[in-house]
């Protein structure tokens, strides 16, 4: 049966690192409130001039080095993020551009956290049906410059990354087996950017109601994130006819390390089966899986045949799930 299988990955966060010291010192937290209440220890801040695609750009050349190919090569590419370089053009048409990839279709998808796990269910698709052969996919985020700095209740949680991934058709028994992707638009003010849109376009008044920055209900937010992922995985064990010992890896969306370990625990996943990263990283939304599956692979987690779940949770609300057998 022919599916899509990941060939190569490749990550990408900045160098400048924020502790949860730093931020002590900006507004009223603490890093043992932060550390207690998310996992979060540290995150990584793009510098001001970098932007979107730069840190895409960087991920997606550490893919086609490791997969040897040239950027000419590929013919998709999908570029998952809610903090692109500008409402439009696209980050992908502007990734296209860097990587002088001309033979690449490209577009952006907006699934905050799960973006990256739907633009892996549309390549696959793709690739399924011989659309496209070789998909470059990117999660990547630079939520750092949206964040309100004074606002204590989300600006503790974001940090900035990117994390690519090469699809290719593959008859063998290794790869994408399914895919899971939902929506909930009628929790959209659970989390968003009201600001910049058709709906408040920029104006004096926007700006000193600061509308351009990320809004969230984190309390509500959570309750249901951590009874959402419990269906979602049981649905993509059950679709797979696998059972929770199976699975070799969990890679959680790293939001907050509570509804990690809630979730796994529901599941009776023991944490040394989960993968975590959220003490370095925070939560890089889109680019979160990428850079755990990049970083998970690098460190000799992931061996042939191992079955690999990612699940992740975000704005939308989106939700979505991967079973891949590696
Ligand atoms: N430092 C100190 N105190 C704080 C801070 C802070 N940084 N932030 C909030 N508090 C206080 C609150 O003011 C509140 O005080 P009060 O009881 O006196 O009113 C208290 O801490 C508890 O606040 P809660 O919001 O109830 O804290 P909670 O335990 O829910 O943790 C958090 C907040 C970390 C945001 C959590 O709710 C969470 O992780 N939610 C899920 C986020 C998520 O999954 N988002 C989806 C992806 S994001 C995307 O798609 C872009």
């Amino acid at each position: 049966m022919l599916r899509a299988k990941i060939t190569a990955t490749g990550s990408y966060t900045p160098e400048r690192i924020l502790s949860n010291q730093d931020i002590e010192k900006i507004i009223d937290t603490s890093d043992a409130w932060i550390t207690e209440r998310t996992g979060i220890k540290e995150r990584r801040i793009a510098y001001e001039s970098q932007i979107t695609s730069d840190l895409a750009y960087e991920a997606s050349l550490i893919a086609l080095k490791e997969r040897n190919i040239d950027p000419l090569e590929i013919d998709l590419i999908i570029v998952a993020t809610v903090s692109g370089d500008m409402p439009f053009p696209s980050t992908a048409c502007i990734l296209q551009k860097l990587l002088k990839a001309k033979n690449a279709v490209a577009f952006d998808i907006n699934a905050a956290c799960s973006g990256f796990i739907y633009a892996m269910s549309i390549a696959n698709s793709f690739i399924k049906t011989h659309s496209f052969k070789k998909v470059l996919i990117v999660g990547v985020e630079v939520l750092s410059k949206f964040l309100d700095w004074s606002d204590r209740t989300t600006c503790i949680l974001f940090g900035d990354g990117a994390g690519a991934a090469i699809l290719e058709p593959s008859e063998s028994e290794s790869g994408i087996l399914s895919t899971h992707i939902y929506s909930d638009g009628s929790l959209w003010d659970l989390i968003y950017l009201p600001g910049g849109g058709a709906k408040h376009p920029t104006s004096h008044q926007t700006v000193d109601n600061r509308l351009h920055y990320i809004k969230m209900k984190g309390n509500e937010t959570f309750k249901v994130a951590v009874k959402t992922l419990e269906n979602l995985v049981v649905e993509t064990l059950k679709v797979n006819n696998l059972e929770p010992a199976q699975i070799s890896l969990l890679i959680p969306h790293q939001a907050n390390l509570r509804i990690i370990i809630a979730t796994a625990k529901r599941l009776g996943i023991p944490m040394n089966k989960v993968f975590v990263n959220i003490d370095k990283y925070g939560n890089t939304s889109a680019a979160s899986i990428p850079i755990a599956l990049d970083e998970a692979l690098k460190q000799g987690k992931i061996k042939k045949d191992d079955y690999i779940l990612l699940e992740a949770f975000g704005a939308g609300l989106t939700w979505a799930s991967a079973l891949i057998r590696w």
